[in-house]
C-alpha cells in the first residue's frame, strides 16, 4: 500500500486510551495489560501489514502535523490528523432509521421497487440469462415475482462503493440484506470496526440492521463481473465525485476521509460492471447539478437540495 496520502505519511498508533496496567493493582491490572496486548498486538500486525512506522501517542507524542494516524484505542479504530478525530458512529443516526422514520430518507424512495417503471434496454450488453432470476421474473410478470419474493425472502442490495457504511445501513433499514465492497484498505478497517462495534453494543435495534450488512474488502468491479446475473436486487453507487473535495457536502466528521478517496477513475466500468450483474434497478447518489455517471442518462431522477439519486431501471 502506498503510505504517503496527500502530504501525510500513514502512521499506526496505540491511543492515548489505552493504559498499560502498571498504575493500577491485582485483578484490575491483569484486566488492563491484557486490553493493552490486546490493542497492541492489532496495530502492530497492521503497522507490517502496511509497511507503517507505529508509535505510542502521549502528550509528550502528539500526532505531528505530517501524520494521518489511524489510532488503535480501546474505542477502536479511528482517523487523526488536523487536530480532527474521525471514527463510525452508526449511533449517532439511528434515530433517523427507527420504524415510521427510515421510510422518509431520500435513497429509500429511490429504491422503491415501483409497479410500472421506464425501464432502459441493455439487453444486447448482456450473456443469455435464461434460467436465471431475470428470465424467471420475466416469465412470471413482474408484480406476482415480487410478490413471491417478499414473502419468501428478504430484497438483496450490492452497495459497491461502501465508504463509510451509512447510506448501507439505511439500506438494511429499509429491510434489505446489504452486501458491502469497500476498496480502500483503511476506510475498509474503520467501516469493518464500526459494524463490529454497533453488533457487540447495547442498541438492540442497531444489532439488528448491521446483522443485515455484510461487508468484504477490494474492488467491486471484478466481484460485479463474476456475479450470477440478478444475483442482487438492487446495486448501489456512491462513487466520490470531484467536487465533493470542496463542496459544503463534505461534512466535518468526513474531511479526513478525503486524505484516502480518490475521484472515481473507473466510472465507465463501474457503472458496466453493474449494469452486467443485471439487478432490477441500479440507483447512484449524484451532485444535484452534477453530470450522468459515466454519461448514462438514467431511467429518473430523484432531486433533493445538495444531491439527486439516479435511477436505472433494467429491461
Ligand atoms: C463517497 S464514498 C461512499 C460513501 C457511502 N455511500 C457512505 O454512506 O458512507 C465512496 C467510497 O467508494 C469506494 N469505492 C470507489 N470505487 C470502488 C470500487 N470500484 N469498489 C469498492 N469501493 C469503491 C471509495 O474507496 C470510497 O470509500
Amino acid at each position: 500500500m502506498h503510505n504517503l496520502h496527500g502530504n501525510k505519511k500513514l502512521t499506526i498508533a496505540i491511543g492515548r486510551d489505552v493504559p498499560c496496567g502498571r498504575a493500577s493493582e491485582g485483578e484490575d491490572r491483569r484486566e488492563r495489560e491484557e486490553a493493552y496486548l490486546a490493542v497492541r498486538k492489532r496495530a502492530e500486525f497492521y503497522a507490517r501489514l502496511w509497511g507503517a512506522p507505529l508509535v505510542t501517542l502521549t502528550d509528550q507524542r502528539p500526532v505531528r502535523s505530517d501524520e494521518l494516524i489511524v489510532e488503535f484505542s480501546q474505542e477502536g479504530v479511528a482517523l487523526l490528523a488536523d487536530d480532527m478525530r474521525s471514527q463510525g458512529d452508526f449511533e449517532r443516526i439511528l434515530d433517523r432509521l427507527r420504524p415510521g422514520r427510515w421510510e422518509h430518507e431520500m435513497l429509500v424512495k429511490a429504491t422503491r421497487f415501483r409497479k410500472k417503471e421506464k425501464t432502459l434496454d441493455f439487453r444486447r450488453q448482456r450473456e443469455d440469462t435464461a434460467g436465471s432470476p431475470c428470465a424467471l421474473k420475466k416469465a412470471l410478470g413482474m408484480a406476482e415475482a415480487d410478490a413471491r419474493e417478499a414473502q419468501s425472502r428478504r430484497l438483496s442490495v450490492l452497495d459497491a462503493t461502501a465508504g463509510m457504511g451509512e447510506d448501507a445501513l439505511i439500506l438494511a433499514a429499509a429491510g434489505f440484506e446489504v452486501e458491502l465492497a469497500e476498496q480502500d484498505p483503511i476506510i475498509h478497517l474503520l467501516l469493518e470496526d464500526t459494524i463490529t462495534r454497533a453488533r457487540e453494543g447495547e442498541e438492540t435495534y442497531l444489532r439488528q440492521l448491521v446483522s443485515r450488512m455484510h461487508l468484504v474488502e477490494g474492488n467491486s468491479i471484478p466481484w460485479m463481473r463474476a456475479a450470477h446475473p440478478g444475483c442482487w436486487d438492487l446495486i448501489y453507487l456512491d462513487p466520490m465525485f470531484p467536487e465533493r473535495r470542496k463542496s459544503a457536502l463534505v461534512k466535518k466528521k468526513f474531511q479526513l476521509l478525503h486524505y484516502l478517496e480518490c475521484p472515481a477513475a473507473d466510472e465507465q466500468e463501474l457503472l458496466q460492471a453493474a449494469i452486467g450483474a443485471r439487478p432490477r434497478k441500479i440507483v447512484i447518489k449524484r451532485p444535484l447539478k452534477g453530470p450522468d455517471l459515466a454519461g448514462q442518462k438514467p431511467s429518473y431522477r430523484i432531486p433533493g437540495k445538495a444531491i439527486r439519486y439516479d435511477v436505472i431501471v433494467l429491461a
